[in-house]
């Protein structure tokens, strides 16, 4: 009978073999071109990791060729023929014994010594040069102060390349964990200690951070960006944070002012020279930044106008309350912070 080389089983196991295939190289390249990737890593931290990553699954591939190989050799090597003898037994061999446990020992030193080395590594007390900035996660915001240069923003947060960053983490209320892949180091931010993380990002470009333990409701939502300068750039932008906000002549936005200035929006949020509330995120110049609602949606007039009228629906759980404004105010309240430059 002529053998088919297309029968029913042959299919299936051809469309399985393509399916994972297909689906391996989509991981693979999503793993490469992912915003938010592991595997190209922009500072010196995430470059460590990257190498011990790297390390150990360029070992363990080599290890696993060398065993399925191997093992096929075996198969076919001591496969059943008619009247085959019995292939010689190696049960309780001495030298195979001690050979297979001494490598085993060999590959675990290969892997155990350069992670040891990385974690002490990045344990290390940051240099007195270093960029101090206090990270403080909150539900479900970040707020970012410049101690030294007595600057407090959120969500996006602005550094200068190649200069070594020691953030302070600390949360006013649950754990979160401070994530921005592309710069490695995940470290949680545990309410009553402050945890470190000391790294220099080495390759300018925004990054796109998430928190990264569960902590209530909108824990998906409570994402960020960070910007790394250019030199000369971090300097410009600090200069422009530390002074107070330029602000619009704009009559729509000149009415939010008002509306801002005599409701409860005092209470909670700080605009320099206007109001200190410590509770929301600091809109001293929230005109300035690119997203809102911890990196949600894109800071634009009609996004900023259904936050306030409803700020439950854009980001389930929000601790802001609705303050029952209507949308003429919103417009004018979102034309004001807008203006925030
Ligand atoms: Cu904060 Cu999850």
């Amino acid at each position: 009978m002529p053998k088919r080389l297309l029968t029913a089983s042959n299919a299936r196991t051809a469309i399985l073999l393509a399916g994972v295939a297909l689906s391996l190289s989509s991981c693979g390249w999503s793993l490469w071109d992912s915003p938010m990737t592991t595997v190209r890593p922009r500072s010196d931290f995430g470059k460590w990791i990257d190498e011990i990553f790297m390390l150990i699954s360029w070992t363990t591939l080599v290890i696993f060729i060398a065993v399925e190989g191997a093992l096929l050799y075996v198969c076919w090597r001591f496969r059943d023929r008619p009247g085959a003898p019995m292939p010689k037994q190696i049960h309780g061999h001495t030298a195979l014994e001690i050979s297979w446990t001494v490598a085993f020992a060999v590959v675990l030193l290969i892997i155990g010594i350069p992670t040891i080395r990385i974690i002490f590594k990045t344990q290390e007390a940051p240099a007195a040069t270093a960029l101090r900035v206090d990270v403080s996660g909150r539900q479900w915001w970040w707020e970012f102060t410049y101690p030294e240069f007595k600057v407090t923003t959120a969500n996006e947060l602005h550094l200068p390349v190649g200069q070594t960053v020691a953030f302070h983490l600390h949360a006013p209320d649950v754990i979160h964990s401070f994530w921005f892949p592309n710069l490695g180091g995940k470290r949680d931010v545990v309410p009553q200690r402050v945890n470190r993380l000391i790294l220099t990002p080495l390759v300018p470009g925004e990054y796109l951070g998430q928190c990264a333990e569960y902590c209530g409701m909108s824990h998906a939502n409570m994402r960020m960006r960070v910007v790394v300068h250019p030199q000369g750039e971090f300097e410009q932008w600090m200069k422009a944070q530390q002074a107070p906000p330029v602000e619009s002549a704009d009559p729509l936005a000149q009415q939010g002012k008002g509306i801002f200035t005599q409701s409860a929006c005092v209470g909670c949020h700080t605009i320099m020279g206007i109001s200190a509330g410590e509770v929301g995120p600091n809109l001293t110049h929230f005109g300035s930044r690119k997203s809102m609602a911890a990196n949600l949606m894109a800071n634009t007039p009609d996004n900023i106008a259904k936050w306030i009228e409803n700020p439950d629906h854009m980001k389930p759980g929000a601790r802001m309350p609705n303050l029952g404004m209507s949308a003429d105010q919103s417009k004018a309240l979102a034309a004001y912070l807008l203006s925030l430059k």
